[in-house]
């Protein structure tokens, strides 16, 4: 995972338990906390913290993980707007994922690792995203969707089934807008 992703954990659990709480956490996990936003850390590092987070703040992990995601959408909306303004509303957002946003993301990190997204759009309120990545960071995909909703203030339901967590080789993530 490239630092960007620790800088924004970092900068959730700083709003809510204070600096002391970020040490705390990088203490728990054995971690010196020096992470540069372009560089590539471990998975292992990124759990570790994760982890040592699910112990300082006494939240459980799928939680803390779909929060993560919504504050992670809202921050990358204050870095990168524009990919939120061109789309314009949730839906074609969603769609811009794949070919658009992750892509661009790639240009500024060569060797990010990026999940893979196909999408099925067969009525206009109801979207599918097949989700696939070794990494099977579902519920972290999860948070991004509903933060996202969030900005556009789009109110959503979600259905994840099946999951590579139960031995899928994909998950399917299926948003309807409620009415
Ligand atoms: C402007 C919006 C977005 C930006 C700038 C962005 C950027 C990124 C970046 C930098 C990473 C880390 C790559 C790495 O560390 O190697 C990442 C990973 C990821 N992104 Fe996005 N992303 C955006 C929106 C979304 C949305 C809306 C979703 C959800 C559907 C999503 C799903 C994921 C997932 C699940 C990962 C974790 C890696 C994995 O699953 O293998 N992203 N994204
Ligand atoms: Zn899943």
């Amino acid at each position: 995972m490239k630092g960007i992703v620790f800088d924004i954990l970092r900068d959730m659990v700083e709003e809510q338990y204070g600096l002391e709480g970020w040490n705390a956490v990088l203490e728990e996990a054995g971690s010196d906390g020096l992470y540069i936003s372009t560089q590539t850390y471990s998975d292992d590092n990124l759990m570790a913290l994760v982890a040592a987070a699910v112990t300082i703040t006494g939240s459980d992990e799928r939680s803390l993980v779909f929060a993560f995601g919504e504050y992670m959408a809202a921050e990358f909306y204050r870095r990168f707007p524009a990919f939120f303004d061109n789309a314009g509303n949730l839906i074609d957002f969603l769609i811009s994922v794949d070919r658009i946003v992750h892509m661009e993301v790639r240009k500024l990190y060569p060797d990010a690792q990026l999940p893979s997204f196909d999408y099925r759009h067969e009525r206009p309120d109801e979207l599918i995203m097949e989700y696939r990545s070794p990494r099977k960071m579902c519920r972290l995909a999860e948070g991004l969707i509903s933060g996202s909703a969030r900005h556009y203030g789009t109110a959503i339901s979600m259905e994840h089934s099946p999951c590579m967590h139960d031995g899928a080789d994909h998950c399917n993530l299926k948003i309807t807008l409620m009415r």
